[in-house]
C-alpha cells in the first residue's frame, strides 16, 4: 500500500507539471478541464479505496440507526411517524415556536397594525420602548423563556440532566404509584428539581389531592417545614389506598382548610419564624386563576413560584401564564382564526397526532376570540368562566411582565418518540431534556424502567421568579 502511495506520488511529479520552471499557477491555466480532471483522478488514487470505506462504514452506521425505527414504526400514529411527518409538515411555520420576540423579525409598523385591532391605546413604539425586555432565547432548550434585563434561572440543561439522573431512583420509591389526575414523572422531577436548587426554609402547597406532591417536596427538602392547603386532607384517601402524609407539614385542610388568598400569611410565617418571604417557595396545583394567585403572592411578598398546570391558549380549566403570555410580539404567539390560514391547516392535521392539540374551531370562540379558553378567562377547575376582552388579555400581560423578573418553563423530560406520550403537542413545548434519537441515554438514566403512562401530564409547568422591588 505504502509503495503505491509513493509510485503515484512520483507519477505526478514526473508529469510535466511545472518542469519548466514557470510559475505553477500560470501553467495550469493551459491545461484543459479534460486534463485537469485525469490530473486530479490520478493524484487523488491513493484515496479512493479510503473513500470506498469510508462510504460502506456510513451505509452501515446509517442502517444500524434506522433499524430501531423500523421495528417501531408500526401506523402513522407512533410518535417517531408523527415527528417525520410533522417535520416535513411544518416547513417555515411560526406555529409552535413560542419564545423568539416577534418585533425582533418585524417591523414596528406591522406590530402596531396588528395591534391596533385589539388594543386602541398602545403606539408600536411605545410598546417596543417599554415592553419588558425578551431577549432572544440563547438556550436551546429552552422554549417559551423570557427574562427582564437579561435575568433567568441558574440552572443549565447540564444541572438538569444531572438532576435526572438523581430523581429516577428516587421516583421509582413513591408511595402512591398510580397518581392519576397529579403529577406524573415531568413535573414531578422539575418540583424536585427547583426545590432542590432552591433550597427553600419553607414550602407551600397549595392543592394537595393523595399527596404525591407533598412527599415530592420532602425528598427534595428532607428537613424543612410544609405548609399544605387542600379542601380534602390527603389522610382521607388512606382507606381507598395509597397517600401520603407528612409528619412536618402544617395542614389547612379538610375542616382546617383556607384557600390560599384568605390566609393570614404574616402569621403562618411567624409561626415558623422566617422573617424574609424570599426564602419561601410556593407550589400551586390548585386550578385556580394563575393571575388571580400571582396578584395574592406578591400581597404576601413571595418571590418563588411555581405553577404546575401552565395550560397552552385554547386549553385547560383556568386562566394560566402560557395564555396570559401568549401574545403577538412572541414568536408563535397570538392567533389567527382564519378558516383558510396556514395555522388553521396545521392545527387540524396536527390534531389527529396529539390528543391535547387543538385546532382552529376548539380554539376560536365568537368573534375570533382565541385568547384564554375561546375568549374566556377560566377559573376553579371552570367553574367560572368569564369573557374578557383582548384589551383586558393584553393589560393582564403586561402586569404580568411588570412584575417578573423570570419566566421559566420546565422542558419535557424526553421526546415522544421515547416516552411514548401521545398527548401534548411537542411543537408547543420546548425542547425536551433527552432529544428524541437520544435512547442510549434515556435508557441509561434509568427512564426505561418506568411505565410510560408517567410522561402523559406534561402542561407546561412554570417556575416565576417576582422582581425583588415588587415584594
Ligand atoms: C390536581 S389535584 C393536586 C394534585 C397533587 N398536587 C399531586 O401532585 O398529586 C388538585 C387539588 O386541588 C384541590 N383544590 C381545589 N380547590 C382548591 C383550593 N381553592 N385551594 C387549594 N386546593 C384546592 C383539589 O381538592 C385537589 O386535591
Amino acid at each position: 500500500m505504502l509503495e503505491r502511495v509513493h509510485s503515484v506520488r512520483r507519477g505526478a511529479q514526473f508529469s510535466g507539471e511545472g518542469d519548466d520552471g514557470n510559475d505553477e499557477s500560470k501553467t495550469r491555466k493551459n491545461i484543459s478541464m479534460a486534463m485537469r480532471a485525469s490530473n486530479y483522478l490520478t493524484r487523488t488514487t491513493y484515496l479512493w479505496p479510503f473513500i470506498v470505506l469510508f462510504l460502506l462504514l456510513l451505509f452501515h452506521f446509517s442502517l444500524i440507526i434506522h433499524s430501531r425505527n423500523f421495528v417501531c414504526v408500526s401506523s402513522s400514529s407512533d410518535p417517531l411517524s408523527r415527528m417525520r411527518f410533522f417535520a416535513v409538515q411544518d416547513p417555515d411555520s411560526d406555529f409552535g415556536s413560542l419564545g423568539v420576540p416577534w418585533y425582533v423579525q418585524h417591523s414596528e409598523r406591522k406590530i402596531g397594525s396588528t395591534l391596533k385591532n385589539y388594543v386602541a391605546d398602545v403606539t408600536p413604539t411605545d410598546f417596543v420602548n417599554t415592553h419588558w425586555n425578551l431577549i432572544y432565547n440563547p438556550c436551546s432548550s429552552c422554549y417559551f423563556w423570557l427574562s427582564k434585563h437579561g435575568k433567568t434561572v441558574e440552572w443549565t440543561s447540564k444541572d438538569l440532566l444531572k438532576g435526572l439522573e438523581e430523581f429516577v431512583p428516587i421516583y421509582e420509591t413513591r408511595p402512591i404509584k398510580n397518581n392519576m389526575y397529579g403529577m406524573g414523572f415531568d413535573h414531578s422531577f422539575g418540583l424536585w428539581f427547583i426545590a432542590r436548587w432552591l433550597k427553600p426554609d419553607l414550602m407551600i402547597e397549595s392543592g394537595v389531592f393523595k399527596g404525591h406532591s407533598t412527599w415530592v417536596l420532602r425528598q427534595a427538602m428532607p428537613d424543612k417545614p410544609i405548609v399544605s392547603l387542600s379542601p380534602r386532607h390527603p389522610e382521607k384517601y388512606l382507606n381507598k389506598g395509597p397517600a401520603y402524609v407528612d409528619g412536618n407539614c402544617t395542614y389547612f385542610a379538610g375542616k382546617d382548610f383556607v384557600d390560599f388568598g384568605s390566609l393570614n400569611w404574616r402569621s403562618v410565617m411567624k409561626k415558623h419564624r422566617i422573617t424574609d418571604p424570599s426564602r419561601i417557595l410556593v407550589f400551586f396545583d390548585d386550578h385556580q386563576n394563575e393571575l388571580k394567585r400571582l396578584k395574592q403572592a406578591l400581597k404576601a411578598g413571595f418571590r418563588h413560584l411555581v405553577f404546575e398546570d401552565n395550560y397552552d391558549t385554547g386549553t385547560g380549566d383556568h386562566y394560566s401564564f402560557r395564555q396570559i403570555c401568549d401574545q403577538f410580539y412572541i414568536r408563535g404567539g397570538g392567533h389567527s382564526c382564519f378558516k383558510d390560514s396556514d395555522e388553521a391547516r396545521i392545527r387540524s392535521t396536527r390534531k389527529k397526532f396529539w390528543e391535547k392539540a387543538v385546532d382552529i374551531e376548539e380554539l376560536c370562540g365568537p368573534s375570533e376570540a382565541w385568547w384564554g379558553v375561546r375568549g374566556y378567562m377560566r377559573d376553579v377547575f371552570n367553574h367560572s368562566n368569564k369573557p374578557i376582552t383582548y384589551t383586558q388579555h393584553f393589560k393582564n400581560s403586561r402586569f404580568v411582565e411588570s412584575v417578573l423578573d423570570v419566566y421559566w418553563e420546565l422542558p419535557p423530560v424526553a421526546g415522544p418518540s421515547l416516552t411514548h406520550q401521545t398527548r401534548y403537542d411537542p411543537a408547543r413545548a420546548s425542547t425536551p431534556i433527552v432529544e428524541d434519537g437520544r435512547f442510549r441515554l434515556f435508557q441509561r438514566l434509568g427512564l426505561t424502567r418506568l411505565d410510560t403512562s408517567v410522561f402523559n401530564g406534561y402542561t407546561q409547568m412554570v417556575y416565576l421568579q417576582v422582581s425583588a422591588q415588587i415584594s
